[in-house]
Parts: C-alpha cells; structure tokens; sequence
C-alpha cells in the first residue's frame, strides 16, 4: 500500500460532523513503519485534533521519533496544504528536506517538502 493509499482508508474513520471536512495522514517512519492518523473533531471546537497529529501521535506512541515521508488527503479542490500548526508538528520529527505529498481524493496530487512548508522554523537551535 501506498503513503496515500493508507491516507485515504484511514480518512474514512475521521470525526469531522462540524466541518464535515475529513482528512487523512500517514507519516512513514524511518524504519519504514507507517503510522495513520485522522481528524478528530469535538463540540468544543478547538478540541479538535488534525489528521497530522493523530500519525504524529500514533508514531511517538510506537516508540518512533523519525519522519522519513508525508502524505495527507482530503476532498478539496486542490491538494490539502497542511494547517500551520501541523506544519510545526510535522517539523518536529523530519528534516527539512522530506517529501510531503498533498492529495485529493479526485485524483489530484503535489509533492513538497518540509522546508518549503514551514521556511525559518523555529527549532531548539534558536533556544541555545
Ligand atoms: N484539518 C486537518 O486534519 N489537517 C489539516 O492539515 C487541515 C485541517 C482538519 C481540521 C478540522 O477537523 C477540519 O480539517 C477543518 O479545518
């Protein structure tokens, strides 16, 4: 299966009632082990969790801290651009050239990069 491929079976299993937007990440570890995660939305709105959060998640809880690859699908009209805060997210564990692919579910897709997302990151080289 495909980084996208798995993108878009988890995005079935998003909560999105409220924006009824569902969004769908798969993040590739460097062992090669792919962790999925999904929009969770909640009454309380900024409650709400992104897709990239949840496969971020979901790595760190299988004991991994490593991005090798990014993908993320939705119904847009255009590829889904990760939100900024997922930008960060993603920043955390990749370096500045992993490939982030951005898809929608019509067929649609675009390949950038982590550096290109997210240029002048803040990262702990700006805390020593
Ligand atoms: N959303 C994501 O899951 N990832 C993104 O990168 C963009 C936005 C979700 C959050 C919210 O549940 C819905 O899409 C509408 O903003």
């Amino acid at each position: 299966m495909t980084l996208i491929q798995t993108a878009t079976a988890v995005r079935r299993n998003a909560h999105a009632p409220y924006s009824k937007f569902k969004v769908g990440a798969a993040v590739q570890a460097t062992s090669g082990t792919v962790y999925a995660g999904c929009n969770v939305e909640n009454v309380a709105y900024p409650e709400g969790t992104c897709a990239e959060a949840g496969a971020i998640a979901a790595m760190c809880a299988a004991g991994e801290y490593e991005i090798a690859e990014v993908a993320v699908i939705a119904d847009s009209p255009a590829p889904v651009p990760p939100c900024g805060g997922c930008r960060q997210k993603i920043a955390e564990f990749a370096n500045a050239a992993v490939p982030v692919t951005l898809a929608t579910t019509g067929g649609d897709s675009s390949v950038t990069s982590v550096s290109a997302l997210l240029p002048g990151a803040f990262d702990a080289s700006h805390m020593s």
